[in-house]
């Protein structure tokens, strides 16, 4: 294999877990560089299943080393619990598992303040997962995040804690009406969790560019999708960091020249959860999606999907701002009872046709999409492994797809399972 970035090139929950999964056979290091526990990444293996939200999906293949990097940010509590899950289903973390030094810390006063804030908001909330990732992204660009070395010495701990409290505790208390933040049950609160968690702490820069340098392969695991990257999603529905391709690099440590190769993962329709614009979403005739049985209900928050039409538009930013060489086009078999489908060629914003993605999100709000139709297949894909074999009328959806966004499907998924694949052509590294 090579050194793949894998991106989310929609709303976030394209299937990056179960891609990932398959791709983590061939890496040896699996690193994630951005986000935190607001991604939920499901895996099925065998009749098990597995939601991962902060340690990388790769943990799930024996001996796989995992670094969780700088980019991101980490909720102790969060991931013991995640810890505990793993290991009482008989995942090995001890030796597997490292997190950065730099790795900024999400403290009891970024959940509280991601709920405070989002209340405030009122209508014009975000519908964020309340996991304090906003509030411990805007720490550290405030230079006062807490990060994962301080935790390894409880006098710096506890002298940037304080400092902090002095403003979070003014902002608790004249803003929102909050009882504050004692420094005491904090730091012994963080003393319990540093006991658990203090030894995977290390420079993950070191060990990945060693590791490159000794020609070993790693896999950037991507969090959340292109649509909700801070800078180039549907700012403010977005989610704070950098979920483009370039922030697996400053994420990590390692260098774009280091990178061979950037998929992105795309569902064959498209689907968002939390607030903002979304054009292509299903009006209640044509949603064909069964919420249940179609897993389109939050793998973190349980929170119902908002579904719709395949959004070429928004594909084809996301191959322009990570520079996709290919996608992982899944839940293709979704779509196996649709009579007819429709994709988002364009937009139409009063009688103008928009063909880039609107960097403005009141243009995004207000523009309706421009559909090409097709017949659907009306046949199951389940079990399909090869793409000849694929129905006439999938194949011809797929290379629509395939010449809309200008990038060719490498992987296409039709089930959650492991096996439920086909895989087209060669994989990077393949001769
Ligand atoms: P992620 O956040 O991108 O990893 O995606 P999620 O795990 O949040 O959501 C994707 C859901 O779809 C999960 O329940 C997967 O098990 C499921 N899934 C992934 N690929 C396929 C597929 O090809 N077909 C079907 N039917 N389900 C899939
Ligand atoms: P994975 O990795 C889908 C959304 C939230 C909200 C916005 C901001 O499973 O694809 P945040 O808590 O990050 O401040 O919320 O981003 N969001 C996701 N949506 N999948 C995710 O992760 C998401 N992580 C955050 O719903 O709209
Ligand atoms: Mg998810």
């Amino acid at each position: 294999m090579a050194n793949i970035v894998l991106v989310g090139a929609q709303w976030g929950d394209e299937g990056k877990g179960k891609v990932i999964d398959l791709l983590t056979e061939r890496a040896d290091f699996i690193v994630r560089s951005q986000g935190g526990a607001n991604a939920g990444h499901t895996v099925a293996i065998g009749d098990d299943e597995f939601v991962l939200h902060l340690i990388p999906s790769g943990i799930l293949h024996p001996g796989k080393q995992c670094i969780i990097g700088n980019g991101v940010v980490l909720d102790p509590q969060a991931l013991i619990e995640e810890i505990d899950t793993l290991t009482s289903k008989g995942v090995q973390i001890e030796g597997n598992l490292a997190i950065s030094e730099a790795t900024n810390v999400i403290m009891p006063y970024h959940k509280l303040l991601d709920g405070l804030r989002e209340k405030l908001k009122g209508e014009g909330a975000i519908g964020t997962t309340l996991r304090g990732i906003s509030p411990a992204y805007m720490d550290k660009v405030g230079y006062v995040g807490i990060r994962a070395v301080d935790l390894l010495d409880e006098a710096a701990f506890r002298r940037k804690l304080e400092m902090n409290l002095v403003e979070k505790n003014l902002l608790l208390a004249k803003l929102y009406d909050h009882e504050p933040l004692e420094a005491d049950a904090v730091v012994e609160e963080y003393r319990g969790y540093t006991a658990r968690i203090g030894r995977y702490v290390t420079n993950t820069e070191i060990i990945l560019n060693r590791a490159i340098a000794e020609g070993k392969e790693i896999l950037f695991e991507g969090a959340q999708g292109t649509l909700l990257d801070v800078d180039h999603g549907s700012y403010p529905f977005v989610t704070a960091s950098s979920t483009t391709a370039g922030g697996a690099c400053t994420g990590s440590g390692v260098g774009p020249t280091k990178i061979d190769m950037v998929m992105g993962v795309a569902k064959a329709y498209t689907s968002r959860v939390g607030g903002g614009p979304f054009p292509t979403e299903f009006t209640p005739e044509d949603d064909f999606v069964d919420r249940r049985a179609d897993r389109e209900y939050g793998a973190t928050t349980g929170r119902t999907r908002r579904c719709g039409w395949f959004d070429a538009v928004v594909v084809n930013h996301s191959v322009r701002v990570n520079g996709l060489d290919a996608i992982a086009l899944t839940k293709l078999d979704v779509m196996d009872n649709c009579e007819r489908v429709k994709i988002c060629v364009a937009y139409d914003d009063g009688g103008r046709r928009i063909t880039d993605f609107p960097i403005d999100t009141a243009v995004l709000a207000r523009v309706t999409p421009i559909y090409e139709e097709m017949d659907g297949w009306m046949a199951p894909t389940k079990h399909i492994r090869a793409y000849d074999e694929l129905p006439a009328n999938a194949r011809a959806y797929v290379e629509r797809l395939e010449a809309l966004i200008g990038t060719p499907a490498k992987i296409i998924s039709v089930g959650m399972k492991r096996a439920e694949t086909i895989f087209v052509g060669t994989m990077p590294g393949e001769a």
